[in-house]
């Protein structure tokens, strides 16, 4: 059939063309409106339910496509077809976001920054929906919320309140090292091409032979590490609010394709057994020179979605969706993860969330699962709807095993802090602090200060100091700087009750 050279109708959701988009139909040239005007009920309506809930956390992001090509081979350690040899290509959607902020906040926000995968590979999607930082605040799911609170608006104020995040902080020490990345520039990237991006927790990769290996994935960037100071993001979030937007949509438009370099760090069953600390836990990462970087292969966006709302607002992460090949680990983090995503996506996009263009397979899907609100596409057609039958329905695929895990132990609610090593929130995020050059010490520090100097309220110096004991167990010298750029006496949250802070 030609295509016609006429544009293309105007019509309702339904399909009848439009006869006037410009004026209502009114009893008389001025009204009133008559009830009957369907055009304008559609549009109107439609309108009024234009917005979806917003992602409770990372409500602010940017989105791109691109591709995955495997460099080097891993197919000693796993089985998953995306890795099966060297030049494989994968499609790859990317989301980044900040964390705290609402839909409309600044991308320049002091925040970690989100690094959303969504990789569609022939196994099903693989998502890895890591941040720009290899640790995290908390350890076991359960105190995700509470502290996830601290970091949206206070309850009366209905303003961001350094005074809730400095209690929970001082409250938690598991969270230093999270809190010394934060505080440090890299605490706010120059946009979303110049971070380095992680997986953060252990997964576990499962070879042919059914082998399991822990594994860590890491992305570095190949444009650079780059950060703003603290004083050029503040100007920023007036000068240009969708600072990070612009940078990507612009570098990708421009053919100016951003690539990150993909590492794996890996531990076998037996190192995870005798490891000095529970290797599973988030608030610590695994030394490089115990575990070394191990290359993999080259990710690259090269494509701007042509509609933000239908690719990047709904896309549906979820650390749920791994593929044979890749499996979950004992992280508690990960395991609540696991729970979380397709429950807030159930919320906030609706039961068959994954038939949306952005989520689905497109290597297909077929299941049971039938019915629900906006069930797009065939819905399975006139096919059986349960399992087993004698109809030619989907079977299983015995392939896809996971070797047995070995686990000890009697249910409970286990402190997490207990054990050799684990209760050391201090080693790595001192260490952090002492790598640094001079320059980026100061700036930690002065970023400390100013964002301390923000508690306010009664309870301002028992948090003040409370804190300040955190910072002078991981390294006295910035304690020291901390205290003095408070006008804390030093001598103070030394003597300051430690059984507090290592609750
Ligand atoms: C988004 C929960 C920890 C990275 C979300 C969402 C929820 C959530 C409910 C919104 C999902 C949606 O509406 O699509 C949790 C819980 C956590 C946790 C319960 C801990 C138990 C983490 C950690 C990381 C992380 C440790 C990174 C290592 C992200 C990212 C997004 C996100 C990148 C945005 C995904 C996107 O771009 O759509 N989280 N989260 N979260 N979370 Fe978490």
């Amino acid at each position: 059939m030609e295509e016609s050279t006429q544009p293309k109708k105007l019509t309702t959701a339904s399909g009848r063309p439009i006869f006037d988009n410009q004026n209502t139909q009114s009893a008389g040239a001025r009204g009133p409106l008559l009830l009957q005007d369907y055009f304008f009920h559609e549009k109107s309506a439609h309108f009024n339910r234009e917005r979806i809930p917003e992602r409770v956390v990372h409500a602010k992001g940017s989105g791109a496509y691109g591709k995955f090509t495997v460099t080097h081979d891993i197919t000693h350690l796993t089985r998953a077809k995306l890795f099966s040899k060297i030049g494989n290509e994968c499609k790859l959607f990317t989301r980044f976001s900040t964390v705290g902020g609402e839909k409309g906040s600044a991308d320049t926000e002091r925040d970690p920054r989100g690094f959303a995968l969504k990789f569609y590979t022939e196994d099903g999607n693989w998502d890895l929906v890591g941040n720009n930082t290899p640790v995290f605040f908390v350890k076991d799911p359960i105190k995700f919320m509470d502290f996830i609170h601290t970091q949206k608006r206070e309850a009366r104020s209905n303003r961001k309140s350094p005074t809730m995040m400095w209690d929970y902080w001082s409250l938690n020490p598991e969270s230093l090292h999270q809190v010394t990345i934060l505080m440090s520039d890299r605490g706010t990237p120059y946009g979303y091409r110049h971070m380095h991006g992680y997986g953060s927790h252990t997964f576990s990769l499962i070879n042919a032979a059914n082998e399991r290996t822990w594994v860590k994935f890491h992305f570095r960037t190949q444009q650079g590490v780059k950060n703003f100071s603290d004083e050029e993001a503040r100007l920023m979030k007036a000068e240009d609010a969708d600072f990070a937007q612009h940078d990507l949509v612009d570098a990708i438009d421009n053919g100016n394709f951003p690539r990150w370099t993909m590492f794996i760090q890996t531990m076998t069953e037996e190192q995870a057994r005798d490891f000095r600390w529970n290797p599973f836990d988030l608030t610590k990462v695994w030394p490089q020179g115990e575990f070394p970087l191990q290359e993999v292969g080259v990710m690259e966006l090269n494509a701007v979605p042509e509609n933000y709302h239908a690719h990047v607002e709904q896309a549906a992460f979820a650390p749920a969706h791994v593929v044979d090949g890749i499996g979950y680990s004992p992280d508690k983090m990960l395991q609540g993860r696991i729970l979380s995503y397709p429950d807030a996506q159930r919320y906030r996009l609706g039961v068959n969330y994954e038939h949306l263009p952005v989520n689905a397979c497109p290597f297909g899907f077929s299941n049971y699962q039938r019915d629900g609100l906006m069930a797009l596409g065939a819905n399975g057609g006139p096919g059986p709807n349960y399992f087993p039958n004698s109809f030619d329905g989907p079977v299983e695929d015995k392939t896809q095993g996971e070797p047995a895990q070995e686990l000890d132990g009697f249910a409970a609610r286990y402190d997490r802090n207990e054990g050799p090593g684990n209760d050391d929130h201090y080693t790595q995020a001192g260490n952090l602090f002492r790598l640094l050059d001079k320059q980026a010490q100061q700036n930690l520090i002065n970023n400390v200060v100013g964002a301390m100097s923000g508690i306010e309220g009664p309870k301002k110096d028992l948090i003040t100091q409370r804190q300040l004991c955190h910072w002078f167990r991981a390294d006295v010298r910035l304690g020291m700087a901390i205290a003095k750029g408070l006008g804390v006496d030093a001598e103070m949250p030394m003597e300051h009750n430690t059984a507090a802070v290592t609750a």
